[in-house]
C-alpha cells in the first residue's frame, strides 16, 4: 500500500526521494509523486503509474532541485488513479502525502467546503491538507494537534509547510511511519528499508507522535505538545538484504533464501534439542492454560495457519480455528479468557490483522504475534511474540516468509504437544531434529528448477486450473494456487481433493491443467483415486509427491519428487515447487513478477 518518505539534508533530494520509493515499490502502487522545497517555494512533480514513469515526466518537464521534500507511492482508495489524485496534494500553505483513510473526511471536506474551500481531487488526502492549512496560524505543531483531533482513521502522514523551509514534519495514527536519523540529514519513511543505504538508525513513531525534522536533528513531540525523548533503535538488517544480489527477481532470490530463513529462526529457539519459546513469553504453564487456540491472518499467512492447525490438533490433540482476519474481526467470535489467539503476520501492520488482534485482546484471550517486522503493531501489541527472522521480504508474493511461519508452527505444536503432555520429551526431541533438517531438504528441492520451469511452460496458456490435495496437502494447495494467481494471472481454484465429485469435476476439460499434491503416506491412495478421475475426464495431471511414492504412471502426465521424509514436515519442502512454477509462469508470461498489478504487499486499510 502507499509509501512515504520525506528527507532533510545536505544531498540531492529529488534524488534521494525517488530511490527511497524505489525500495518502496514492493509495497504495491499506482502513482507517485514528490514535493521539494526549491528556490523558496515548493516544486511538485507526480504523476499515474510507476516510478520510472514519475522521472520521465520530471525529465521532460523539470526536475525539481533542493534539499528536503516529501515523496509518496499511491495504491489508490479514494478516487481512481490519475494523474490529479496522486500524492502530494496541497492546501495553501500546506503540502502532504498520506498513507492509510481519513474515514470522516467526508463530514470534514463539507465543512470545508462551507467555508469557501474548494477541491482539485476526490481524495481523502486533500481533506487533511486543506484542514491543516484552515487551522495553520504560523505554529505547525499547533495546527497538526488540532486537526489530528479531527481526523478519524488510520493515517501516516508527512507535512511540509511553505513557510517553513527546509521542514519536514511528520505523524502516524495506526498506519506505519518510521524516523530515519543520518549524520546532518534525517528521513521519514514507511519502513525502514527505504532508507537502509543512507542509516540504520531510526525512531519508531507512537500514535500521534509530532516529529519535526531540520538537517541538524529532529524533535519529537507527544500529542499535548511536550518534547518527548525517543529511544534510538537500529535495524540489524542490511543493505545487501533489499537488493536482488544478481537474481533477477526478489520472488526468486527470496526462494533460495529460504533454507537460511529458517535455520535463522529455528536455532535460537532450540535449547538441549528441545524447542524453547520462554524467550517469546512462551512458557509451559501458559501453553497448558489453554483450552481453544484460533489462528488468525489474512492471505499467505492465513495459509501458514492452515499447516498449523493441521500438527497441532495431530500433535498437541487442542482444538485450532484458523480464521481470516477480515471476518474474524466482524463475525463476534466466540473467544474469551482461556483461548489463545495467534496472528501470523510478515509486514505486522497488516489493518484487518491488527484489528483482530485488539479484539481478540478486548475479549479477554492471550495473544501471539508471529511477526516478520521487526517494531510493527502487531508486534508491540501481542502478549507474546515471536519474531520470523526471514529479513525484509520485498516481493509481494510472499515465499521465505511463508516458510518460516511454518517453521515457527512446528517450533509452536511441539512446545504445546509437550507441555500437554501429548508427545513425550524424546518424541519431542525426535520431531526437532526432523525440523533442523529441513533447510537441507528446502535447498534440495531448489535443484528441482528446471523441472518446475518446463512445468510452467506447459501452464502458461492455460486459462483455468485446479490444485488439489488432501490434508496437510490440501492446506498447502491453496498456497499454491495463491502463489500462481497472484503473479501469473491464471484463474486457479483449490479444492479438497475428496470434494471435487461434489461439482467441481464438471470444471474439467481436455488438457486443463491439475497440480495434485500428493505428499501425505496415510492418504496417498486416495488422492491418487482423485488423480485418476481428473486424469480420466482430459485433465493434464501435475504430481507433487515423495520419491517411491507408488502412483500409477497412466494417471501422471508430470512428477516432482520431494526427497522421501516424516509426512508431517512434508508442507515446508513440498511449496517450494509450488512457489517456483508459480514464479517460472509468471516470468514466462511476461509478467511483472515482483509488482504484480493491483496488488500491496502490506494491506494497511481494510
Ligand atoms: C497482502 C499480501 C500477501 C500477504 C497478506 C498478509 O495481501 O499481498 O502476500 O500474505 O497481505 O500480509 P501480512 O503482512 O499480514 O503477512
Amino acid at each position: 500500500m502507499c509509501g512515504i518518505v520525506g528527507y532533510v539534508g545536505k544531498r540531492d533530494c529529488t534524488k534521494v526521494l525517488i530511490d527511497a520509493l524505489s525500495k518502496l515499490e514492493y509495497r504495491g502502487y499506482d502513482s507517485a509523486g514528490i514535493a521539494v522545497f526549491e528556490n523558496g517555494g515548493i516544486s511538485v512533480a507526480k504523476t499515474k503509474g510507476r516510478l520510472r514513469d514519475l522521472c520521465e515526466k520530471m525529465k521532460k518537464t523539470h526536475i525539481p532541485s533542493g534539499h528536503s521534500g516529501i515523496g509518496h507511492t499511491r495504491w489508490a482508495t479514494h478516487g481512481e488513479p490519475n494523474d490529479v489524485n496522486s500524492h502530494p496534494h496541497a492546501g495553501g500553505k500546506v503540502t502532504i502525502v498520506h498513507n492509510g483513510i481519513i474515514e470522516n473526511y467526508k463530514a470534514l471536506k463539507d465543512f470545508l467546503v462551507s467555508k469557501g474551500r474548494h477541491f482539485q481531487s476526490e481524495t481523502d488526502t486533500e481533506v487533511v491538507a486543506q484542514l491543516l492549512d484552515y487551522y495553520y496560524c504560523g505554529n505547525p505543531i499547533e495546527c497538526i494537534q488540532k486537526t489530528l483531533s479531527e481526523i478519524q482513521g488510520s493515517f501516516a502522514l508527512g507535512i511540509i509547510f511553505a513557510d517553513r523551509p527546509d521542514v519536514v514534519y511528520a505523524v502516524r495514527r495506526e498506519s506505519p511511519l518510521i524516523v530515519g536519523l543520518g549524520k546532518d540529514e534525517n528521513f521519514i519513511a514507511s519502513d525502514v528499508t527505504a532508507i537502509l543505504q543512507y542509516t540504520r538508525d531510526y525512531y519508531l513513531l507512537e500514535h500521534d507522535e509530532i516529529a519535526v525534522l531540520g538537517m541538524d536533528g529532529v524533535k519529537v513531540f507527544d500529542s499535548h505538545g511536550s518534547e518527548i525523548k525517543k529511544e534510538r533503535k537500529t535495524a540489524d538488517w542490511d543493505v545487501d538484504a533489499a537488493e536482488k544480489q544478481g537474481y533477477e527477481h526478489f520472488m526468486l532470490k527470496e526462494i533460495h533464501e529460504q533454507p537460511t530463513a529458517v535455520k535463522t529462526t529455528i536455532t535460537p529457539r532450540i535449547s538441549d534439542g528441545l524447542p524453547d519459546l520462554s524467550e517469546c513469553g512462551i512458557t509451559v504453564e501458559k501453553l497448558r492454560s489453554f483450552n481453544q487456540i484460533f489462528i488468525v491472518a489474512c492471505g499467505t499467512a492465513m495459509h501458514a495457519g492452515l499447516v498449523g492447525k493441521y500438527i497441532i490438533e495431530e500433535l498437541a490433540r487442542v482444538p485450532v480455528v484458523v480464521d481470516i482476519a477480515s471476518e474474524f474481526r466482524y463475525r463476534n467470535p466466540l473467544v474469551g479468557v482461556g483461548d489463545l489467539v495467534i496472528i501470523i503476520s510478515q509486514s505486522g501492520e497488516t489493518a484487518d490483522s491488527l484489528a483482530a488482534l485488539r479484539l481478540a485482546k478486548s475479549l479477554g484471550a492471550s495473544t501471539l504475534g508471529i511477526v516478520n517486522a521487526k517494531g510493527s503493531s502487531i508486534a508491540r501489541e501481542s502478549d507474546m511474540l515471536i519474531y520470523t527472522h526471514a529479513g525484509p521480504e520485498i516481493a509481494v508474493a510472499s515465499t521465505k516468509a511463508y516458510m518460516v511461519q511454518l517453521s515457527v508452527m512446528y517450533l509452536f505444536a511441539f512446545e504445546l504437544a509437550l507441555a500437554k503432555e501429548k508427545i513425550d520429551e524424546a518424541e519431542c526431541r525426535r520431531l526437532i531434529g526432523l525440523l533442523r533438517q529441513t533447510p537441507d531438504l528446502i535447498a534440495s528441492i531448489l535443484e528441482s528448477a528446471d523441472a518446475c520451469q518446463k512445468i510452467s511452460s506447459q501452464l502458461i496458456n492455460a486459462d483455468h486450473l485446479l490444485y488439489i490435495g488432501r490434508g496437510l496437502d490440501y492446506a498447502l494447495s491453496m498456497e499454491g494456487s495463491l502463489k500462481l494467481k497472484e503473479i501469473s494471472y491464471i484463474h486457479s481454484e483449490s479444492y479438497a481433493a475428496g470434494e471435487l465429485k461434489h461439482g467441481t469435476i464438471s470444471l474439467i476439460t481436455n488438457g486443463m491443467p491439475v497440480i495434485a499434491v500428493a505428499t501425505q503416506t496415510k492418504l496417498l491412495e486416495k488422492t491418487v483415486s482423485n488423480i485418476k478421475e481428473v486424469k480420466a475426464r482430459g485433465a493434464k495431471t501435475i504430481v507433487v509427491c515423495q520419491q517411491g511414492m507408488e502412483i500409477d504412471p497412466s494417471a501422471v502426465d508430470f512428477k516432482i519428487e520431494i526427497p522421501k521424509f516424516e509426512d508431517i514436515i512434508m508442507p515446508m519442502p513440498a511449496v517450494v515447487p509450488l512457489q517456483l512454477i508459480a514464479y517460472y509462469t509468471s516470468v514466462l508470461r511476461g509478467n511483472d513478477v515482483d509488482k504484480p498489478r493491483n496488488l500491496a504487499k502490506s494491506v494497511t486499510v481494510e
